[in-house]
C-alpha cells in the first residue's frame, strides 16, 4: 500500500548564496530520500522555500542598502535557478512572503492562543539610543555566557551550538553601529514550552529507538538536563507577518516560529497550484503519514523541539480556525535525520571569508551528477565531513567514471556496434548470469533499505558495489574475446550485462538522476524516469512570488529489476561522465578564501 510521505527541507535564509555545506547538509539527502520513494511508487511530496524575513534578511538589506524585499528576491530567485541546476526536484520551492504563508502562520498563533499555550509579557530588551529602535537578537553580538565564545549572535551561539536568551549576552555590542546598547521594556508574546514539555517528552520518547543519536541528544537529552521555559515567539519588527492581534501593530511574528510553520503552508499551497484544495490534508491529517525533516544540525531544537511543541500546542483549533475541519490534529515529525557540518579543505566554511565551493560556481565547471556523487560519499551523516578537491577529483576520476562510466560505456557500445544496434538475443542463461543478476536484483532490497533508514552513503556504496561486481562478471565472461569464437555466448553475456547496468541504473538514479536519465535512454526507452521541474509566477495578495515545481509525471512502479527484452532498440551511446584533468584540484583551491 503506497505511504504518504512529507519531506519537509530545511528553508534558505534569504540572505545569501548556497554552497556545498548547506546543499550536502539537507536538500540533496532530502532529494534522493524523495527520488527513491517516487520510483517505488509511495505519495511523496518534498516542499520547501526561501526564509524571506527576519532579521537574517532585513541585516542584509540595511548592509547593502536595500530593501528586505529586495534581497529575499534576489536570493529566492537565486535558489530556484540552482534547484533546477542541481536536480534537486522540489515538488513545490515557495517562499515565506505569500498571503497563503500569512494566514497559515497566523492560524496556528491564534490556535495556541485558543488551547492556553501563548502568554505575554513585559520584557526587557537591547534598545539602541543611537538608532531609536529596539534591536532583534541578530543585532546584537557579544560574549556567549554559556560558553565564552565571544562573537555569539544573540539567537544562538555558533561556538557552542546552544539557543541564547540575548539579554543574557556579556559585552552586547549593537551590530548595526558597533554601539553598546541598553535594556528596555517592550512586551511579547510567549510559546509557553514549559506546558508543553510533558508531551513534548512522550513524542520525542515514543521516537527514540530509531532516531540519530546526536539529534536525541540536542533534543531529548537537552530537556533532561534542562526544563524547558517560554520562548519569545514576536518581534519589534515590520520585515515579516503581523502578529493577528488587535493592538499589537508594528509587532511580527519571530522568523523561527514562521518559517518552520512552512511545512504546512507548502503543502497547501502546492494542493492549491494542483487544482486539488484539500490534497495536502492527506499528510498533515493523517496520523500514518509520515514527515522526514532534512536539516543542518544547527537547526536541530527548532525542529525536534519546538517545531513539534507548536504543533501539538495547536492542536484540534487550527483545522477549526484554517478549514472549518474538526476533530483533526496535525501530524507529528516522523524523523528528524539531521546532518552534521562539511568542512572545505579541512577548515570551517564560511561564507563571508569566500572559504566555500559555492553551488552555482561549482555548476558553471562541472555537471551536477560528479557533484551529487562527491556530496553523498561524504555526506557529514554522523560526523563532520570534509570536501578536498583532491578527493573530489580521485572520486570521479576512480569510481564515477572509472567504476561506473565506463562500465555502462563499454557494455552500450560493445551492443550497439555488434548486434546492429538492438539488445542481442540471448541462449539461455548460464549459471553465473543468472548469479549477477541475483546479485543485482537483491540491491533494490538492501540499497531501498538504507535509503528509507535514511544511510544514504551506504546505500551509494552498495549500489556501486554492484557496478564493480559486473565488471568482474564481464572480466571473467570477456565477450570482446568469446565473441571471436562464439557469438551467441558473448550475445548471452552482453545481455546480461545490459540488464545488470540497466537495474544499476535505478539503483543509482535518485543520487545520479541526470545520468541515469541520459543512460535509461541509451537503452531504448522513450519515456523519461523522472518528470520534469518547471517555473511559474503566483500572484496574490502580497505581490507575486516565483515558485519552483515538479511536474507529476508518476516514476511510480520503476523501482523493481530490469526486464529489459531482447530486440530492443537502443541509442547510440556517448560516455555520461567526463575524466577531470588533476590541474584542477591547484586552481580550485587557488580560488579559495580569495
Ligand atoms: N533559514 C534557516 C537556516 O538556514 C532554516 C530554517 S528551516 C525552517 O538555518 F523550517 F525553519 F524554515
Ligand atoms: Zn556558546
Amino acid at each position: 500500500m503506497a505511504e504518504y510521505i512529507l519531506v519537509a527541507v530545511a528553508w534558505p535564509y534569504a540572505n545569501s548564496e548556497i554552497h556545498v555545506g548547506n546543499l550536502t547538509g539537507s536538500y540533496l539527502p532530502a532529494d534522493i530520500f524523495t527520488r527513491y520513494h517516487r520510483l517505488k511508487g509511495n505519495q511523496v511530496i518534498m516542499v520547501s522555500g526561501s526564509d524571506s524575513h527576519g532579521t537574517p534578511v532585513t541585516v542584509r538589506a540595511d548592509a547593502e542598502g536595500t530593501t528586505p524585499y529586495a534581497v529575499y528576491q534576489k536570493y529566492h530567485h537565486s535558489f530556484i535557478e540552482l534547484f533546477q541546476k542541481a536536480g534537486l526536484a522540489y515538488d513545490l520551492f515557495t517562499s515565506t512572503h505569500t498571503d497563503n504563508h500569512f494566514r497559515v502562520s497566523q492560524a496556528i498563533f491564534l490556535a495556541l492562543q485558543k488551547n492556553g499555550y501563548l502568554y505575554t509579557q513585559k520584557e526587557k530588551q537591547w534598545f539602541s539610543k543611537s538608532q531609536n529602535r529596539f534591536l532583534p537578537d541578530r543585532y546584537v553580538e557579544g560574549t556567549c555566557y554559556i560558553c565564552g565564545y565571544e562573537n555569539a549572535r544573540g539567537d544562538q551561539c555558533d561556538g557552542c551550538g546552544n539557543l541564547l536568551d540575548a539579554t543574557q549576552l556579556i559585552n552586547p555590542r549593537s551590530k548595526i553601529d558597533g554601539s553598546v546598547p541598553e535594556l528596555k521594556e517592550t512586551e511579547h508574546f510567549y510559546l509557553d514550552l514549559g506546558k508543553l514539555q510533558p508531551q513534548i517528552v512522550a513524542f520525542l520518547e515514543a521516537r527514540q529507538s530509531y532516531w540519530r543519536p546526536n539529534v536525541l541528544r540536542q533534543s531529548l537529552g537537552q530537556i533532561q538536563a534542562e526544563k524547558l521555559h517560554g520562548r519569545p515567539i514576536t518581534r519589534d519588527l515590520d520585515w515579516g507577518i503581523p502578529v493577528p492581534i488587535e493592538g499589537w501593530e508594528g509587532k511580527c511574528l519571530y522568523v523561527w516560529f514562521e518559517a518552520v510553520i512552512g511545512y504546512l503552508s507548502a503543502a497547501i499551497e502546492w494542493s492549491q497550484l494542483n487544482g486539488d484544495p484539500d490534497a495536502w490534508q492527506m499528510w498533515w491529517f493523517n496520523p500514518n503519514a509520515k514527515g522526514y525533516y532534512f536539516i543542518g544540525k544547527d537547526n536541530i531544537p527548532f525542529h525536534a523541539v519546538i517545531w513539534p511543541g507548536q504543533l501539538i500546542g495547536a492542536g484540534e483549533w487550527f483545522g477549526k480556525l484554517f478549514a472549518g475541519i474538526d476533530n483533526k490534529l496535525l501530524t507529528l515529525p516522523y524523523d528528524v535525520p539531521a546532518n552534521e557540518f562539511m568542512n572545505l579543505e579541512g577548515k570551517k566554511i564560511s561564507g563571508s571569508r569566500n572559504w566555500a565551493v559555492w553551488g552555482h560556481d561549482f555548476l558553471s565547471r562541472y555537471d551536477p551528477d560528479p557533484l551529487r556523487y562527491y556530496l553523498t560519499a561524504n555526506m557529514p551523516e554522523n560526523r563532520d565531513s570534509d570536501w578536498d578537491w583532491q578527493d573530489f577529483l580521485q572520486r570521479n576520476n576512480n569510481e564515477l567514471v572509472a567504476t561506473w562510466g565506463n562500465l555502462a560505456n563499454r557494455v552500450l557500445s560493445f551492443a550497439f556496434r555488434n548486434w546492429a544496434g538492438r539488445v542481442p538475443q540471448p541462449n539461455e542463461l548460464r549459471p553465473l548470469d543468472h548469479q549477477i543478476l541475483a546479485k543485482v536484483e537483491d540491491g533494490f532490497r538492501s540499497v531501498g533499505e538504507n535509503i528509507e533508514a535514511v544511510h544514504l552513503r551506504t546505500a551509494l556504496q552498495e549500489g556501486m558495489a554492484l557496478a564493480s561486481e559486473v565488471n568482474r562478471y564481464l572480466d571473467e565472461t570477456a565477450p570482446w574475446f568469446e565473441i571471436k569464437k562464439d557469438k551467441e555466448a558473448a550475445a548471452t553475456s552482453i545481455y546480461t550485462a545490459l540488464r545488470a547496468i540497466d537495474s544499476i541504473k535505478t539503483l543509482l538514479a535518485p543520487f545520479l538522476p541526470f545520468s541515469a536519465e541520459t543512460l535509461h535512454k541509451y537503452l531504448g526507452y522513450n519515456n523519461p524516469l523522472f518528470g520534469e521541474q518547471t517555473t511559474q509566477a503566483v500572484a496574490d495578495r502580497l505581490g507575486e512570488h516565483r515558485v519552483l515545481r515538479y511536474d507529476s509525471h508518476s516514476a511510480s512502479g520503476k523501482w523493481s529489476p530490469s526486464r529489459l527484452m531482447p530486440g530492443q532498440l537502443l541509442k547510440e551511446p556517448a560516455p555520461l561522465f567526463r575524466k577531470l584533468d588533476e590541474k584542477i584540484v591547484e586552481e580550485e583551491r587557488s580560488r579559495l578564501g580569495g
